[in-house]
């Protein structure tokens, strides 16, 4: 069980932090996860959360109950997901990213739940504020996942576009994903998550400027306030586009074991679909933080439309 360890002067650990990439990702390595973990371990984890957006660990020997206990010394946890209702029994907080599932539901392998860039679950007024994922079950080669930082994004943008997006409000929804008609994509639709969002938010802890656009989740309804459905889709296009430059982007290689922590307020990321044809299975699990209800440069707030707020415990 991962818990907090009394920080002693003399025996404060230092973790090697190891950046991966130009503007994000690093590696953190020299801490065992399922602690216990001295605050001040606890302390560089974070620090360099906030910094580098994404970090990796690697060889983690821990399980749903030292994941969750982990997380757990970052906020408060959420349960898995707001549409998920077969979490692993005993784990209400652990979402599982399984092929097999997909399989059994779709019909086609399908190595993660979305295939394309988003922030996790920001169709909710508070999307959780950050997400663990550890990999369990993996293909030979293939199934990686790539994060790009969000503050990068925004703040390389020219300044005339900057203050233009810094007044945008964008919709948020939640696609089904299942198949249609299918009992999920019914039970989806009925409790559809639906909000708005500042397409720039301010981050609650750094104060980083970040581009809150989150492609998943904003190309169904493709709206932004004031904006005519086609003049929305091409302001939409362009900034997805900035998003997710190469430039500012990681690419992770998972093995059994490994574990990445991200900064939901501060990246989006894509599970490259190149391994649905190898008939392999991959498998990790998530756990994601409670969030904040996102704020605007001048402190306008997100605005629910449809669905509940996502609390933690
Ligand atoms: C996720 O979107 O949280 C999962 C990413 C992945 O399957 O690699």
């Amino acid at each position: 069980m991962t818990e907090l360890k009394d920080a002693h002067p003399f025996t404060d650990t230092r973790l090697d932090v190891v950046p991966l990439a130009g503007y994000i990702g690093a590696e953190i390595s020299g801490v065992d996860l399922r602690g216990p973990l001295e605050a001040s371990v606890v302390e560089q984890i974070r620090s360099a959360l906030h910094r580098h957006k994404v970090v990796f660990f690697r060889d983690q020997q821990i399980g749903h109950a030292e994941q969750v206990a982990f997380a757990r010394l970052f906020g408060k946890v959420t349960p898995a997901h707001p549409h998920e209702d077969n979490p692993p029994e005993g784990f209400p907080e652990i979402f599982p990213i399984d092929s097999r599932r997909y399989e059994a539901s779709l019909g086609r392998k399908r190595t993660s739940y979305d295939n394309s860039w988003h922030t996790d679950v920001t169709a909710l007024v508070n999307p959780p504020a950050a997400s663990i994922l550890r990999a369990h079950i993996l293909p030979p080669y293939g199934g990686d996942t790539t994060w790009t930082n969000l503050v990068a994004a925004y703040e390389n943008l020219p300044k005339d576009l900057r203050n233009f997006v810094d007044q945008l409000d964008i919709k948020h929804q939640f696609n089904a994903r299942a198949a249609e008609g299918s009992q999920r994509d019914r039970k989806v639709r009925e409790a559809n998550l639906v909000a708005w969002h500042p397409a720039v938010r301010v981050h609650p802890v750094t104060g980083e400027r970040a581009l809150f656009v989150s492609p998943g989740f904003t190309r169904g309804a493709r709206e932004i306030r004031g904006f005519s459905p086609s003049q929305s889709e091409r302001i939409l296009a362009l900034l997805w586009e900035e998003a997710t430059r190469t430039e500012y982007t990681v690419r992770f290689r998972w093995a059994p074991g490994s574990v990445a922590f991200w900064d939901n307020r501060a990246t989006a990321h894509l599970a490259i679909s190149d391994a649905g044809h190898l008939d392999h299975d991959r498998v990790l699990y998530r756990v994601t933080l409670e969030g904040d209800v996102p704020k605007g440069v001048d402190g306008r707030e997100s605005e629910l439309v449809s669905g509940q707020p996502f609390y933690g415990s």
